[in-house]
């Protein structure tokens, strides 16, 4: 049976972007495959959280897996964190990762023009943790979205570069996965870009926002002024609120305000509206669950540690397994 390895970074709540880049796959591959699905707590490290938001951000995550239908008796779930032997093929594969390569990164780039006051090593090396998550349990298969694509390729680079230097056939090289043809990209409510939780939460719909803040939300979204004339290209702000519409919404929803607006006669309110009330309708099962289990902590503290238990058998073997090819340990 394939592997399948993927995360979350615990930076506040889940958004629709991380439900349809990565929860909706993994949720349907529990069923058919060697499942592993974890809270990349330490990847959140990047910004420096406060202690006590770290800690309320890893148990929030871990409640929105469990919402959104992660079985912990069809996967295993856990915290990186949990896992030290994550730490230190990170500190190892961090020798084969070249810094000229990880200065071309996407993602570092974007964080980089971001927060100039914060371009850590731990940021630069993103991708390198990443990788050793994948690996270290010799995932096939990685559910996430569009974003992730690069590091993807990091990792496989990664892969052929320990395995060649090691003259070994050790690691094998994981793919991206989305059950679809193409891997998806959520955009974002600014008119631009991908929907995130870096860019002060406007950006962004949550599933656990309240059905209030989802109306807000969308009715302040980005649009233009109209198509002037029929059939015209739709601006990347319309463009994204189709996107999120196609997602939600009934194919009949979609296609009246596609006519609208090849006929120009669409008005954003509606579609705004209708978009907002298909948004909730697709949450709320999500939040009501989300709050339920939000008291149990002791629940969660259980399916925590027997995921950390049932990751650790792997990562040990592959941990041991590295030491001894790479010599630090004696055969
Ligand atoms: N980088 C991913 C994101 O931002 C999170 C992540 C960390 C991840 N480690 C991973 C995803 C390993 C898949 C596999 O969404």
């Amino acid at each position: 049976m394939e592997t399948v390895v993927s995360g979350i970074r615990s930076t506040g709540n889940l958004h629709l972007g991380n439900y349809f880049g990565m929860i909706r796959q993994a949720v349907r591959m529990q069923a058919e495959y060697n499942c592993y699905f974890f809270v990349a707590d330490l990847h959140s490290l990047t910004t420096h959280p406060k202690p006590l938001d770290f800690q309320q951000n890893v148990k929030q995550v871990l409640v929105e897996f469990l919402a959104c239908g992660i079985d912990p008796d069809k996967c295993t779930l856990y915290v990186q964190s949990d896992i030290p032997e994550i730490s230190e093929l990170y500190l190892i594969m961090n020798m084969l990762a070249y810094k000229g390569e990880l200065e071309r990164v996407v993602t570092f780039k974007d964080k980089a023009r971001k927060q100039p006051d914060n371009i850590n090593a731990g940021l630069l090396t993103y991708p390198v943790l990443m990788a050793v998550d994948i690996i270290i349990q010799h995932a096939d298969k990685v559910p996430v979205g569009k974003d992730q694509e690069q590091h993807l390729e990091m990792t496989r680079n990664y892969v052929k570069r320990f395995n060649s230097m090691y003259g070994v056939n050790y690691f094998h090289e994981p793919l991206a996965f989305n059950y679809e043809k193409n891997l998806i990209k959520i955009p974002g409510l600014d008119g631009s870009g991908k929907m995130g939780k870096s860019e002060g939460g406007k950006n962004a719909v949550y599933l656990m926002d309240k059905p209030e803040q989802i109306r807000n939300k969308i009715m302040r979204a980005v649009t233009d002024s109209g198509p002037e004339k029929p059939n015209s290209t739709k601006t990347d702000a319309i463009q994204n609120l189709f996107a999120l519409l196609n997602i939600v919404s009934k194919p009949d929803t979609v296609q009246f305000f596609e006519n609208q607006y090849n006929h120009c006669n669409i008005r954003y309110g509606d579609l705004k509206k209708q978009l907002a009330e298909d948004i909730i309708k697709f949450t709320t099962p999500f939040r009501e669950k989300m709050e339920a289990l939000s008291d149990d902590d002791l629940y969660i503290q259980n399916i925590r540690k027997q995921g950390a238990e049932k990751a650790r058998i792997t990562a040990r073997k592959t941990l041991e397994d590295v030491r001894e090819i790479i010599g630090i340990k004696a055969k």
